[in-house]
């Protein structure tokens, strides 16, 4: 059984392009995976918190009494890693804003990227220990970044590839839906897009 963590990020509802995409993605793994477990995490409705002084002690700590001391503060942090732990394929549905992604996800990624929880320190070095997972990305953006002079401006995807190669996860797809403020553009974002979704290797 597949178990799949889709996180969205747009608070635009259902004008979101990057919504309306991941759940026309939600329906084909859905199609193909009958029987799959799809946990639903939607940080526009709950913004995860920013690192504050009780949960980043809560989560950095080895000391067992500390962590008995700050477990209030390690729930949520733990909530979402532990589901990010027990999925096999993570979907991050997310917009562009000002060149990056929201701070509602980089606050999640703050939560969850953990030593000895989703990487490790090796001797060698840093070791992802989510490794084998798949992730796709679902990115909105009102400008065009796959080409052309605004590709270098990306900081989106080049940083959740990075960030996921980091924890483990190297195999990662992504659909884009482009030139959402571009009004020869905008029209078929989402059809062309929700194509895409239909390439996807899944
Ligand atoms: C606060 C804010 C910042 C934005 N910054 C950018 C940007 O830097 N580059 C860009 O191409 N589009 C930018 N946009 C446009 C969005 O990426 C575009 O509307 C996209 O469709 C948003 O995704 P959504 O439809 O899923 O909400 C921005 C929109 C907002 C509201």
């Amino acid at each position: 059984m597949k178990r799949i963590l889709l996180i969205d990020v747009s608070p635009r509802g259902n004008d979101s392009a990057s919504r309306s995409v991941a759940s026309t993605l939600a329906a084909r793994l859905s199609d193909l995976y009958p029987l799959a477990e799809i946990t639903h995490r939607d940080l526009a409705a709950a913004h995860p918190p920013h690192l504050d002084e009780s949960t980043l002690r809560a989560i950095s700590t080895r000391d067992p009494a500390e962590e008995e001391r700050w477990k209030d503060a390690a729930r949520l942090a733990d909530q979402l890693t532990d589901e990010l732990v027990a999925s096999d394929l993570l979907v991050i549905a997310t917009p562009m804003w000002n060149f990056g992604i929201p701070s509602a996800l980089k606050a999640w990624i703050d939560l969850v990227v953990r030593p000895g929880k989703t990487f490790r320190y090796g001797e060698g070095g840093v070791v992802g220990l989510m490794q084998g997972k798949q992730a796709i990305l679902v990115l909105a953006s009102g400008g065009v970044f796959t080409a052309g002079p605004w590709k270098s401006w990306d900081f989106v995807e080049p940083y959740l590839r990075q960030i996921l190669g980091f924890i483990g996860i190297v195999d990662v797809q992504t659909v884009r839906v482009e030139g959402m403020n571009i009004p020869a553009l905008a029209n078929d974002a989402v059809p062309v897009a929700n194509k895409a979704v239909e390439a996807l290797v899944l």
